[in-house]
């Protein structure tokens, strides 16, 4: 058996810290989210280093809708900047765009750029990067539960054959594996709405740097903490093959 111990295949990163760096420095907040759109460019870099095989960054929650107006629109049109910026990188490294949210509440251009980037990378095979924008946990539960009771309805599916499985696979998720490892920056204990359902077993890892301030260094510590947890999903012995026991909730099977 290989002793080498596996990198987290799936990382979630709850990207929060943003204004604080800003307010730390006499900022606005708009150069905080700058700041922190360069250390989403690091970090995609590093992920891809490091052979992280899907990078989820949460950059917009559904509560973030709640800001005000010039916030958004300013992170709005810094999504918009950045993606153009980054296609060539993305391209070039392999790297595929996929979005998880509830897209359709983005401005016009912001989703037609997301489209057009996630359509120019579709073949990128090194790493997914999936960015979670007008993203909320509950909210892709009610959007999963609509889509299911629409089944039932139209008579394509009994209520008491509804499985695990079903509903992994009408989540805004449903071609990616769960997250192995969570972060947070900035030291929250909390985790704000992320990844509801698919976060089960995901080992967390909260660090008190602020998100602009992210570097490969830190990617690197979070990775070498997880080689050093017990992942037991539930059993009395650490699972053996800790990336195989993973995948989709709907892929794994009960025993017995
Ligand atoms: C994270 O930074 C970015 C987004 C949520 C869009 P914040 O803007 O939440 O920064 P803090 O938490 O106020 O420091
Ligand atoms: C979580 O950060 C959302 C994102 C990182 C996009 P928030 O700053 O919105 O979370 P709370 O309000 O501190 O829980
Ligand atoms: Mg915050």
């Amino acid at each position: 058996m290989d002793e080498t111990p596996a990198v987290p295949f799936h990382i979630a990163i709850i990207m929060d810290g943003n204004g604080r760096w800003a307010q730390a420095r006499g900022l606005m907040r708009a150069l905080g989210h700058r700041a922190g759109a360069e250390a989403v460019r690091r970090t995609v870099e590093a992920g891809r280093e490091l052979g992280v095989r899907v990078l989820t960054l949460y950059a917009f929650s559904w509560e973030n809708w709640d800001r005000p107006a010039e916030e958004i629109r300013g992170l709005m049109d810094l999504l918009v900047e950045f993606l153009k910026a980054e296609t060539p990188r993305l391209r070039a490294n392999q790297i595929r765009l996929q979005a998880i949210g509830r897209l359709e509440e983005l401005p016009h251009r912001a989703r037609a750029t997301l489209q057009q980037v996630i359509d120019d990378t579709a073949s990128g095979d090194a790493m997914t990067l999936v960015l979670a924008l007008s993203y909320g946990g509950r909210q892709e539960l009610v959007d999963a539960a609509r889509r299911i009771a629409a089944l039932v309805r139209e008579g394509r599916l009994l209520p008491e054959h509804i499985t695990e499985a079903h509903i992994a696979s009408h989540l805004y998720t449903a071609d990616l594996p769960d997250p192995d490892l969570i972060i947070r920056t900035s030291g929250e204990m909390r985790v704000s709405n992320f990844l509801l359902w698919q976060s089960s077993y995901a080992e967390l890892y909260v660090t008190p740097t602020l998100w602009p301030d992210f570097t490969k260094a830190e990617l690197a510590e979070a990775i070498a903490a997880y080689q050093h947890r017990e992942r037991r999903f539930g059993r009395s012995q650490p699972s053996p093959r800790q990336d195989e026991a993973i995948g989709p909730a709907g892929r794994r099977q009960v025993v017995g």
